[in-house]
This record gives structure tokens, C-alpha cells and sequence, in this order.
């Protein structure tokens, strides 16, 4: 007999003064999808095996496919008849003909709205080498998703504006940034959800002791130039370091009430600056969720 699934949900309430109606937002990260089919050719589907079997070494739970997870995981939100979902990225381990479609057909289960941006598996091969043209190529995969702005989405919820950016190559382009910005310049309350983790002193030493030592965050600048190497990334640029600078203390920048990520695997706390924190959420693969309850007082 099937084991029941057991979610792993990690519950965050912010009050956001003035809002009309509580709203609760589930936040999906890092299900890793390792769907291909035969068709797709032996190197893929071998290559798609080896990966499913090593998340389960890495706590994938129980006797489920990691198809399962997700699919438990879009089942949930409906259940729970949230407002509405997120997805922070790496939904899918690769973008397979498969995985494009499975994520599709699950997306199209939800009874409310949701917002999904890629994070770096979505559109990279595991074992094919990745570059930052590779992410821009890969775009038309994503077009539905985006917003006319590229790797920029935002919908509106009962009087919050969740704001979706893809960050999964560490970066922000100044384009993204004016795209934060001008929502943030909506004058309503936000939200902030992009795969990759902003640095925080206080989240690094635990992203270097589970990622082998490697600072795996948006505006971390301590690359040693092997691990640059090993990830296939670039220090911070000018606008990804100006847009760290910015969510501290910038103009506009307190309308963001809460940032959401994933990438690191695991559930984290901190404080961005006084009152409003950045959160990491546990893989989906692993059982894990966030839900956000936003109170009106
Ligand atoms: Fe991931």
C-alpha cells in the first residue's frame, strides 16, 4: 500500500496594516522534475534516472516520483483553497519535452491564480555545460509566464502586488530592477519571490556548509574564481549589487514586505533590515512548502 504523503510546511504570517481581507499564499520551490520521454533519446533519459535517484538520496520522501510531490503539492493549494501560489523555480531538473508538459498540466490544475518563475534548472541540462545565453535562448519556453517586461511578472491579490523576477543566473539586468521599482511605485503593499536567495551575512554560513563551501546567493562577492568555475557564473554586476543596496534602505523599497526563494533546499529566516525578513524555503522534492498568511492586523 502507498504511504500517505506527508507535507513539510513551514508557516509565515506578516501583518500588512489596512489590508481589506487575510490572504494566504503557498509558496512551491524546487520540486526538480525528472520527467523525459524515450523518444527524447537514451543520453537524456538515462541522464534523467541518475538525477531522480539522487534526489532521493537527498530526502526525497517515501515511495513518490517527484511528479507525485508536485502534483501532492498543487492538490494542497487546492484543498487549502489559498489565494493564490507562487513557484520560485527548479519546478523542473530540466526543460524535456516531458517536464515542459507534466509542469504545464499540473499548473493547470489550480483553482486560483498563481505566478511562476524559472530558476537555473528550469531551463539548463545537468550534464550539458550552462552559459547566461542559454537563459535568454530559453525564454520562448517561458513566454506565458512572463509579463512584456522579460523575466518579470507581478499579479495583484486582494490589495497585494506579488512581484515574480528570474534571478537564476545570481543577477538582476537594470531593466528587471526599474521593473521592481515602478511596482513598488503602485503604492501597494508586496511581495518579493526570485530563485536565488539575496546574500545576507547572517544566511551564509549555513549555504556554505550545506553547498560545500560555495556562497550559492544573489551579490555574495566571495567567489573563489574556481567555484565561479564549477557554478558557471559571473560576479555581481552593477545592477544586481545596486538592487542589493536598494531593498535595504532604497526609496520604495519598504513596500516590499517579504522576500521569497528557493535554491539552497532548506527553510531559513532573516531579517532584510528591521521588520521585514527574506525567506528560503525547503525543496519541494523533499516535502517541503511555505504557506504565507498576510493578516490585516
Ligand atoms: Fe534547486
Amino acid at each position: 500500500m502507498k504511504q500517505q504523503m506527508k507535507h513539510n510546511q513551514e508557516k509565515t504570517t506578516i501583518c500588512i496594516p489596512g489590508l481589506k481581507e487575510d490572504l494566504r499564499i503557498m509558496q512551491i520551490t524546487d520540486t526538480h522534475l525528472c520527467e523525459a520521454y524515450p523518444r527524447e533519446g537514451e543520453e537524456l533519459c538515462r541522464m534523467a534516472g541518475n538525477r531522480h535517484t539522487g534526489f532521493r538520496e537527498q530526502g526525497q520522501p517515501g515511495d513518490f516520483t517527484l511528479t507525485d510531490l508536485l502534483q501532492g503539492l498543487i492538490r494542497l493549494s487546492n484543498e487549502e483553497r489559498v489565494d493564490g501560489v507562487v513557484f520560485t523555480g527548479d519546478i523542473i531538473d530540466f526543460p524535456s519535452l516531458k517536464n515542459m508538459e507534466v509542469m504545464k498540466s499540473a499548473f493547470g490544475e489550480l483553482q486560483m491564480p498563481y505566478l511562476y518563475m524559472p530558476g537555473n534548472h528550469d531551463w539548463s541540462f545537468p550534464h550539458l555545460p550552462v552559459t547566461d545565453e542559454m537563459r535568454v535562448e530559453s525564454y520562448p519556453l517561458f513566454q506565458e509566464w512572463f509579463s512584456n517586461v522579460p523575466g518579470c511578472q507581478a499579479i495583484q491579490l486582494g490589495g497585494m502586488n506579488l512581484i515574480g523576477v528570474d534571478n537564476s543566473n545570481y543577477q538582476l539586468t537594470e531593466q528587471q530592477f526599474d521593473f521592481i521599482r515602478e511596482q513598488c511605485e503602485l503604492g501597494l503593499p508586496s511581495l518579493l519571490f526570485m530563485h536565488i536567495p539575496l546574500y545576507l551575512p547572517s544566511l551564509e554560513p549555513a549555504v556554505r556548509s550545506q553547498w560545500g563551501g560555495s556562497p550559492i546567493m544573489m551579490g555574495a562577492e566571495d567567489w573563489t574564481d574556481q567555484e565561479l568555475l564549477n557554478w558557471q557564473i559571473r560576479l555581481p554586476d552593477e545592477s544586481t549589487l545596486a538592487f542589493t543596496e536598494w531593498i535595504r534602505r532604497g526609496k520604495g523599497a519598504e513596500r516590499i514586505r517579504g522576500v521569497f526563494s528557493g535554491h539552497v533546499h532548506f527553510h531559513h529566516v532573516d531579517a532584510i533590515t528591521d521588520g521585514r525578513m527574506h525567506h528560503t524555503t525547503l525543496a519541494g522534492f523533499k516535502g517541503g512548502s511555505r504557506m504565507i498568511h498576510l493578516t490585516k492586523a
